[in-house]
C-alpha cells in the first residue's frame, strides 16, 4: 500500500503512544519462562511483537488472547517448553530471532528459524559467535552468518564475554541463554545499550547484578515469577510526533504515557540541544521504568549539531527520525559512530541519504553516518519506505513539511511497530 501525505498546516493535540515494542518482546518471551500465570496489559499489538507471541505459541507455551492488547500466559518454568513442529517464522523482527535464539540454544532440541527477505539478510554472527562458546550448536546460512539459523540447544556453560558492539539484542541473546547455563555469566558491553532485559529479569527474581557496562548473571538460577505488567508507551513511535510538533510551524502536542528510559531517550536530549522545546510534564513509575507525559512546541529555531559516541545506542531507532529534524536546522548535523545503522530492518544511512535527496535535502552519506546541511525546502516527492516502518514513518514527517503531495511507496509496513500512525497524524491535522 502506498501512502500519499500533504502539506500539514496544523499539529495539534493529545496522543498516547502505542505500547512498547522492546518491553513487549520481552514481556511475552519471560511470562513464557516464568512458572505461573502472567498478566501482560497493553501489550503492542503490532507484526514484530505477534512475532514473538507466535514463536512462543509454537514452542507449547500456553497463551491466551483476552482481547487486542491484553494477553494471559500460562508459563510452565525455565524447563518446559517443547520442540516446535515447524519452522518458526520470526517475520521482520530480529528481537524475536536473536532473544529466542537465546533462549533455544538452552533447550534439548532442534529449533529452525527464519524470517522475511529483509530479516534473512541481518548479520547473525554476533549471536552465533557467543551462543557457540556457550557449547550451543548453531549454524546459519553463508558460512553462519544469516538466517534462517538451525540450533540444537542443550547443555550450556556460562560466558565472560565482551561484546564488540553495543547491542540489546545480543545482550539479552546471551542473558537468556545464561538462564539455562552451568556458571555465572557475564556481559559487557563498549556503550550502554537499552537495558529492558536486565530491568525486567531482575525483577521476576533472576539473580541479575549490573555494574555500569558490566551485566552479570549470578547463580543458582531460579524459576522466574509470573507477573502482571501494564506496558508503558514506546518512546521510539513518540519520537515521530516530537519531531512533527517540533518542525510544524504552530503545532502544540501532548504525548501521554511514554516510557522515559534513559537507555531510550537520546533523540529528546538532541532535541533540546537543536532548540526544540519539549517539556516533562508528569513522572511515575510504571512497570519498573520511568514514564511520564511530555509538552511539544514549534520550535523557534533549530541549530545543527554534531551526534556520536556514546549517545547513538540511546538513540539508534531515531536515526532516520532525527535526519529530518537536521534538515530544517540552521548549519551542519553529522552524526557519525552508527554503522550498525546499515544493518537493520533496512541500510537506514543508505535509505534516509537516498529519500531525503529526492525531497531535497543536503544530504550526504558517511560510512558510519551523515552529514545534513540545513535549513532546506522540502519537495514532495515519490519515495520509498524500503518496506522499513521507521523510514516510511520518518519520510512521512518530512512530507507534512513540503508543498504539494509526498507519496510514499510501501507504507503499510507502519504494520510492524504502529499500526495506527497514519489515523494519528491525521486526526491532529483536523
Ligand atoms: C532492540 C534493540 C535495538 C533496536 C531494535 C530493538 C531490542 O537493536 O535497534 O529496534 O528490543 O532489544 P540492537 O540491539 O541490534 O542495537
Amino acid at each position: 500500500m502506498d501512502k500519499v501525505i500533504r502539506k500539514a498546516n496544523k499539529l495539534k493535540g493529545e496522543i498516547t503512544p502505542p505500547p512498547d515494542k522492546s518491553i513487549s518482546h520481552r514481556a511475552v518471551m519471560f511470562a513464557s519462562l516464568a512458572k505461573g500465570t502472567s498478566r501482560i496489559k497493553n501489550f503492542l499489538w503490532a507484526k514484530d511483537p505477534i512475532s514473538s507471541l507466535n514463536a512462543m505459541k509454537s514452542l507449547g507455551v500456553e497463551i491466551e488472547i483476552i482481547k487486542e492488547r491484553e494477553i494471559i500466559v500460562n508459563g510452565k518454568g525455565l524447563r518446559s517448553l517443547n520442540e516446535s513442529n515447524d519452522i518458526i517464522d520470526c517475520g521482520n523482527s530480529g528481537t524475536t530471532i536473536r532473544l529466542l535464539s537465546g533462549i533455544l540454544a538452552g533447550q534439548p532440541f532442534l529449533s529452525i528459524l527464519t524470517g522475511d527477505d529483509s530479516l534473512r539478510q541481518r548479520p547473525m554472527k554476533r549471536i552465533i559467535e557467543p551462543l557457540s562458546m556457550m557449547g550451543a550448536t548453531i549454524f546459519g546460512r553463508k558460512e553462519n552468518t544469516l538466517p534462517p539459523l538451525i540450533i540444537k540447544g542443550g547443555k550450556l556453560r556460562g560466558i565472560n564475554y565482551e561484546m564488540p558492539i553495543a547491542s540489546a539484542q545480543v545482550k539479552s541473546c546471551i542473558l537468556l541463554a545464561g538462564l539455562f547455563a552451568e556458571g555465572e555469566t557475564t556481559v559487557i558491553e563498549p556503550q550502554k545499550s537499552r537495558d529492558h532485559t536486565e530491568k525486567m529479569l531482575k525483577s521476576i527474581g533472576a539473580g541479575i547484578e549490573v555494574h555500569r557496562n558490566i551485566i552479570k548473571l549470578s547463580l543458582p538460577q531460579r524459576e522466574l515469577n509470573p507477573f502482571e505488567i501494564t506496558i508503558p508507551g514506546d518512546f521510539s513511535s513518540a519520537a515521530f510526533f516530537i519531531a512533527g510538533a517540533t518542525l510544524i510551524k504552530g503545532a502544540e502536542l501532548i504525548i501521554r504515557n511514554v516510557c522515559l528510559n534513559e537507555t531510550r531517550t537520546g533523540f529528546m536530549d538532541v532535541l533540546k540541544t537543536m532548540g526544540a522545546s519539549i517539556e516533562i510534564l508528569t513522572q511515575n513509575i510504571q512497570a519498573g521504568e520511568l514514564v511520564g507525559d511530555l509538552r511539544i512546541k514549534s520550535a523557534e529555531a533549530l541549530k545543527g549539531i554534531t551526534v556520536e559516541g556514546d549517545i547513538i545506542p540511546r538513540l539508534i531507532d531515531e536515526f532516520p527520525i532525527l535526519c529530518v529534524v537536521a534538515s530544517q536546522a540552521e548549519g551542519k548535523t553529522i552524526i557519525r559512530d552508527a554503522k550498525d545503522l546499515r544493518v537493520k530492518e533496512s541500510d537506514r544511512i543508505k535509505a534516509m541519504t537516498t529519500e531525503l535527496k529526492k525531497m531535497g535535502v543536503h544530504i550526504e552519506e558517511l560510512e558510519d553516518g551523515v552529514e545534513i546541511n540545513g535549513p532546506c525546502k522540502i519537495r514532495a516527492y515519490e519515495v520509498y519506505s524500503y518496506k522499513d516502518h521507521r523510514i516510511a514513518m520518518a519520510l512521512s514527517i518530512a512530507g507534512l513539511l513540503a508543498e504539494g503531495e509526498t507519496k510514499i511507496i510501501d507504507a503499510d509496513c507502519v504494520d510492524i511497530s504502529f499500526p495506527e500512525f497514519y489515523s494519528l497524524l491525521e486526526n491532529l491535522q483536523r
